[in-house]
């Protein structure tokens, strides 16, 4: 293949070249996933600094005083209720001499002391000790040393999101149409209760943090990335995945659809017929008929809609830039630094159905991460080795660009495509661009 020459010095830094010469219709030029002077702005800007970030689920802090160590990009910072159960968001930074404060990941404390020299907060930031005060001036005010908090901290219906930016929009207006997604996805617990209670999966790539976000509205790998998977479920099953083999994904029903600020989904719900389509088209599991006969044999008619909630949900929906809901699943993702990331999966139970439904629903949520992921993170990984060639200036984000009658508007205004139109990556990037480049939101 030839190199095309590009008005886009290869020697320049993006600083200098200007972030909108990077981002093209068509395209996204490199160094937006090499360049360590693009993640630290993005660390400010995109995680935190101008936008919403998610930072964890309500059912994480299950009672007065819980607290949760996470990160805002690299912040670290600590969820907490206070002792009404009102939430905080501190930085876990101590106004002392910077050292991380809570080193536990999650627990329940009112009050945090310092390791280093024993300086105490309450879990609400105020300093309420320092060790051996004669040490200190008269001018020495403990009220204007408290640990740093979040402008904001909202929580839609249990996910908590955290800015800087006090003149942020509200959480709902800045997930507009996503907002009626992540309905669907609580709603489907007969009690609007989704919890978030057992130890996470933690897998880190050797990539940047954007490959992950490229690929959750990515409906054109699967065949081939996952191909093994999709293999071993159609030897042992009739599956709905063997749509995907000779036949495109765009010839099918499944949509993708753009939802503001970055954020998209992809709705498989079209690939199935009805109460126990869910359920009829899982992977095969060992003990699954036997689950199957004891539910319908007691809860008759009922059987079908305990079954599909034994399943994914057949969305997967990304709210940019950190937050993936994938099946039944919440998925983080977490930035290391321009080349490392952390992706973190919490498997959910739901209240309100019989005990064997949530363990059913473990053991489906075992594919993902516990197969596919490792395909998708080779796939990262592999990426970030190509990006080293920097002769090749340019990430492709084309398909479906200019094709006849795949985008359309629907009577909402909301526009969708098929599942292989790169469209959510065209879109998330006026996004990112936005907060890249503008004072504010
Ligand atoms: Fe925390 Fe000194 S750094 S008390
Ligand atoms: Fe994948």
């Amino acid at each position: 293949m030839t190199l095309q020459r590009d008005p886009v010095a290869r020697s320049s830094t993006p600083a200098r070249t200007g972030y909108r010469n990077l981002v093209r219709e068509d395209r996204v030029h490199r160094t937006l996933y090499t360049d360590p002077e693009v993640f630290a702005t993005e660390m400010v800007n995109v995680f935190g600094g101008r936008s919403w970030v998610y930072l964890a689920h309500e059912s994480q802090l299950p009672e007065p005083n819980s607290f949760l160590s996470v990160r805002m990009g690299l912040r670290p910072v600590i969820v907490t209720r206070d002792r009404k159960s009102a939430l905080h968001v501190v930085f876990n930074r101590c106004s002392h001499r910077a050292a991380t404060l809570c080193r536990e990941e999650s627990g329940v404390a009112k009050s945090f002391q310092c390791p280093y020299h024993g300086w105490t907060f309450r879990n609400t930031g105020e300093l309420v000790g320092t060790p051996w005060p004669q040490g200190y001036g008269e001018d020495f005010d403990r009220a204007e040393h408290g640990l740093h908090k979040l402008a904001k901290v909202e929580s839609y219906r249990g996910f908590i999101f955290g800015t800087l930016n006090g003149a942020a929009p509200s959480v709902v207006d800045w997930l507009g149409p996503a907002a009626a997604w992540l309905d669907y996805w609580i709603d489907r617990a007969p009690e609007g209760e989704v919890i978030v209670r057992s130890a996470a999966h933690r897998m880190g790539y050797r990539g940047n943090w954007k490959l992950a976000y490229d690929n959750a509205g990515d409906g054109y790998h699967p065949a081939f990335s996952h191909r093994s998977l999709l293999e071993m479920a159609s030897r042992m099953g009739d599956s709905k995945d063997m749509s995907y083999f000779g036949v495109s994904p765009d010839e099918g029903p499944m949509r993708t659809y753009l939802l503001g600020n970055g954020h998209s989904v992809i709705d498989q719900r079209p690939n199935y017929d009805g109460p126990g389509s869910f359920w009829a088209n899982q992977r095969p599991q060992p003990g699954r008929e036997k689950f199957e006969e004891q539910i319908r044999a007691n809860h008759g008619d009922d059987a079908d809609r305990l079954l599909d909630l034994c399943v994914g949900s057949q969305i997967n929906l990304s709210i940019f830039p950190n937050l993936l809901v994938i099946g039944n699943q919440i998925q983080v993702v977490e930035p290391l630094a321009v080349d490392r990331t952390q992706l973190t999966w919490h498997a959910t139970a739901i209240g309100g159905v019989p005990d064997a439904v949530n363990t059913m629903r473990m053991r489906t949520q075992e594919d993902f991460p516990a197969f596919g992921e490792p395909d998708d993170q080779a796939n990262f990984e592999e990426v970030q080795r190509g990006l080293a060639a920097p002769e090749a200036e340019w990430i492709l984000m084309n398909r479906g660009l200019g094709v006849d009658g795949w985008q359309e508007v629907g009577p909402d205004g909301v526009v969708s495509s098929t599942a292989t139109d790169e469209l959510h990556m065209r879109r998330y990037y006026a996004a990112w661009l936005q907060l890249m480049t503008e004072e504010a939101m």
